[in-house]
């Protein structure tokens, strides 16, 4: 009875949810029909984003008057009839967030966001503006752009390390972000390919102070003809890859690139000619 009574409450609750989002995309819809700017802007820590979006009016700065806030509703730059309401700008923002004056005459009111940090990445902006005529309404308040932000800190020092006795060879990239992708290419005399993931064995962890991460990626090489293989390492957010290449020279010795144990092998090969020649 009662577990029955719960039932019927949950299915009429998920009934009036569905209706609720079947509304919203409704709403949706015809706020797309409004013509919304949606767009991404990817960029770099330190770096700077431009988050772009113009009204379609001509106006005088006096009769314009707009806003961008994040998905929080923290406010990053707000302008009333002619000037810059630095007061309702939040923490996050103070002092990182600038406009330009000059073309917003011309409905041009794009931000520029400073100094990004990992915090930034992510959030989702949103433009809103209204544009007045004396005391007619041209525009009303409205929502004209929403802009996502992906931050990324760029990915450099690929390590490489081939273990030919083990048939192991390890790929590490640290302290980025967001997480590689990476993948394994094998290079046949004439031919190079994919290497399947059942012999790839990738780990990733996540730093909870600086968001950073470090993958380190262990193939297991397959037997054959092999000539060299690469690790690369792609970046989702710059869409760029970085790569590591691996030749397998003729009678190949221990271990091979870098930090300390192609030091040690150097070392050791030094040493080993300086007893040959003894
Ligand atoms: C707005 O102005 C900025 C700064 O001059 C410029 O970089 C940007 O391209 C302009 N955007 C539009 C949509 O005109
Ligand atoms: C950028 O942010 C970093 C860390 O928050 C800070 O140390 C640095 O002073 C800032 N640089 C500028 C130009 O604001
Ligand atoms: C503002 O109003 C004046 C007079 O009513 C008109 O001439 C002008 O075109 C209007 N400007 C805009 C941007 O609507
Ligand atoms: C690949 O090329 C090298 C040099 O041209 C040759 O010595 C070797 O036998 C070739 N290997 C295979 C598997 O064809
Ligand atoms: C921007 O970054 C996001 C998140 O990593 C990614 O999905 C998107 O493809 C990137 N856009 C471009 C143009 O590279
Ligand atoms: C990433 O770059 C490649 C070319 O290097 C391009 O074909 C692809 O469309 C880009 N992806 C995105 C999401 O921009
Ligand atoms: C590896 O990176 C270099 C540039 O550093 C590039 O020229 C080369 O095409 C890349 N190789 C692969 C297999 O992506």
């Amino acid at each position: 009875m009662c577990l029955k009574s719960v039932l019927s409450t949950r299915f009429i609750a998920n009934i009036l949810t569905k209706m609720a989002v079947l509304l919203g995309l409704f709403s949706a819809l015809l706020f797309v029909s409004e013509a919304i700017f949606v767009y991404n802007v990817n960029s770099t820590v330190m770096d700077s984003a431009l988050l772009e979006c113009s009204v379609p009016v001509k106006t005088d700065l006096k009769n314009l008057r707009f806003y961008w806030q994040d998905e929080r509703n923290y406010v990053l730059y707000s302008f009333n009839k002619g000037k810059t309401m630095f007061n309702h700008v939040n923490d996050p923002y103070l002092n990182r967030v600038s406009a330009f004056t000059q073309d917003m005459t011309k409905g041009n009111i794009s931000v520029l966001v400073k100094n990004l940090t990992l915090g930034d990445n992510g959030r989702i902006f949103e433009a809103y503006a209204a544009v007045f005529n004396g005391s007619k309404t041209v525009m009303q308040n409205s929502k004209v752009c929403h802009v996502n932000l992906y931050v990324t800190v760029p990915y450099k020092d690929l390590k490489l390390a081939v273990n030919t006795k083990m048939m192991t060879s390890v790929c590490t990239l640290r302290d980025v972000f967001p997480a590689p992708e990476i993948h394994w290419t094998i290079h046949y005399n004439h031919s190079e390919s994919l290497v399947d993931s059942k012999y790839v064995h990738t780990k990733t962890e996540q730093d909870p102070e600086n968001y950073l991460y470090t993958s380190s990626s262990t193939l297991h090489i397959p037997a054959g003809p092999y000539r060299a293989i690469t690790c690369l390492c792609h970046n989702p957010t710059s869409n760029t890859t970085l790569n590591a290449t691996y030749t397998l020279s003729k009678g190949a010795a221990v271990w091979s690139l870098p930090g300390w144990s192609a030091g040690l092998i150097v070392a050791a090969a030094v040493l080993l000619t300086a007893l040959m020649q003894l």
